[in-house]
């Protein structure tokens, strides 16, 4: 088969090269002429794990070009950003790429949209411009596959996780089900186009929740004298019971913004908002953890580790750490970043010891596993202070190293290190017996 993708970023560059390994003979269409030359000579624009096999594996099957071709199926990957200012969703990219496709799009083709959009997108906006074509919409097939990836282990993801397609009418979702299988090893479940939208934003509004939960126990837990990370803990020993982990703040280009897609066209929103708002006011929560630690220093510098949204990527976008970092300059404090993972930043980004030795204060924000490596008895800093936003650090470690350690949500009480958190005292003789009540 033709398959043209629309959007070569995160996913569509992804999703072409799966396609092309399969066997497709795959055209991947940029606007962005650097990321058109880069691919025909050879060479990534972003890293991911796994990307520079699939690309080798692909090679003689995909080419990229600036303008569509024809093809027996056109898949549309562009953003779908959030416009921050009104909360709304920002579509015009989807558009342009719909009137892009209306050009070329002929009887029969499959038109898939993989980008995140609000409910009821698909049949209010895109296919009205694919009608532009002349084609009517009963004359082309269209089905909406939303991308659930994980940025770190998105090819993985996109072969064996389950996918959700929706289809504009039966044979449309058939169809999209059948080209999608060539390399999807997951359960493909048919739905229709609307199911499709809502299930996707569904799931990481789900997350989002969550999250808040978790933070909001964070504070209550900071507040009332409680290690929130051993409560949690221990409160997901429960078997209906899994509470997630608190941090510094949700970012990403999905969960942080997919629950305003969600909501925008309903009156019927509570909770969901309220979540945006808790895990929004994180960074606030951690300046505030770091005013009591830097009280009295004069001229403070802080070190942010880890400026990407979550461990072990580079991806920046929607972080936390940009609103912890624009809250420490409104605060006075000098800054210095850190991150082994991300190649450019909205701030410079430093190298470890030029970013510790004249600093008053760490603060680890993103959970870098590497960061775990960091041996205290060589950092170089003017006060040794600690604030740990994901409880990944070993406390007793920095300790023995003249460190004071502050992890998020501890409730103020001495750190413990991992291993301390918990004591096991089940037995199973005993659990089985029966108390007389
Ligand atoms: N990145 C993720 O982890 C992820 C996960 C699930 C869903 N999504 C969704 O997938 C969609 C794509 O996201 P992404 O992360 O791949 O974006 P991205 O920013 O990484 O890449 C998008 C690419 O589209 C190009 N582009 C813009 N307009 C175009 C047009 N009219 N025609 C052709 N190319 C155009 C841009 O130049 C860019 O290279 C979004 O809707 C996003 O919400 C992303």
């Amino acid at each position: 088969m033709k398959i043209t993708v629309l959007g070569l970023g995160y996913i569509g560059l992804p999703t072409a090269l799966l396609f092309g390994r399969s066997g497709h003979e795959v055209v991947g269409m940029d606007v962005n002429q650097t990321v058109v030359d880069s691919l025909n000579g050879g060479v990534l624009h972003f890293e991911e794990k796994g990307l520079q096999e699939l690309f080798d594996q692909a090679k003689g099957h995909f080419t990229a070009q600036n303008t569509v071709p024809e093809a027996d199926v056109f898949v549309i990957a562009v953003p779908t950003p959030l416009n921050k200012s009104l909360r709304v969703a920002d579509l015009s990219y989807v558009r342009a790429a719909a009137a892009m496709i209306a050009q070329v799009v002929k009887e029969y083709n499959l038109v898939v949209l993989e980008s995140t959009v609000p409910p009821g997108a698909s049949e209010r906006i895109v296919i009205p411009i694919l009608e532009r074509s002349g084609l009517s919409r009963s004359e082309f097939f269209y089905a909406h596959c939303p991308e659930r990836a994980i940025p770190g282990n998105t090819i993985l993801e996109m072969v064996f996780n389950d996918r959700i397609i929706g289809g504009i009418d039966q044979e449309s979702g058939m169809l999209a089900s059948e080209v999608y299988s060539s390399f999807v090893r997951g359960s493909i479940h048919v739905t229709n186009v609307r199911n499709a939208e809502f299930i996707k934003l569904l799931e990481n509004t789900y997350r989002d929740v969550n999250i808040a939960l978790a933070n909001e126990l964070a504070k209550i837990a900071e507040e009332s004298g409680i290690n929130i990370w051993n409560a949690i803990e221990l409160a997901n020993k429960h078997p209906r019971c899994a509470i997630l982990k608190p941090g510094p703040g949700v970012g990403g280009h999905c969960i942080a913004i997919d629950p305003w897609f969600i909501t925008e066209n309903s009156t019927k929103t509570g909770i969901i908002h309220l979540s945006r708002d808790i895990n929004d006011s994180m960074p606030n929560f951690v300046i505030h953890l770091l005013r009591g630690v830097l009280k009295g220093v004069k001229d403070p510098m802080v070190t942010v580790l880890g400026v990407s949204y979550k461990g072990d990527v580079g991806d920046t976008r929607e972080s936390p750490a940009l609103k912890f970092i624009q809250l420490c300059e409104n605060e006075g404090y000098g800054i210095k970043c850190y991150d082994p993972f991300v190649n450019a930043f909205d701030y410079p980004l430093f190298e470890l010891d030029p970013a510790l030795s004249d600093s008053d204060c760490i603060v680890l924000i993103s959970d870098h596993l590497v960061f775990q490596q960091i041996d205290p008895s060589k950092v170089q800093m003017r006060r040794k202070n600690v604030i740990d936003t994901r409880n990944i650090l070993d406390p007793q470690k920095w300790k023995a190293h003249g460190f004071t350690v502050k992890i998020m949500g501890n409730g103020g009480l001495e750190p413990q290190g991992p291993e301390e958190l918990l004591t096991e005292v089940s037995d199973p003789v005993m659990d089985n017996k029966v108390i007389p009540l």
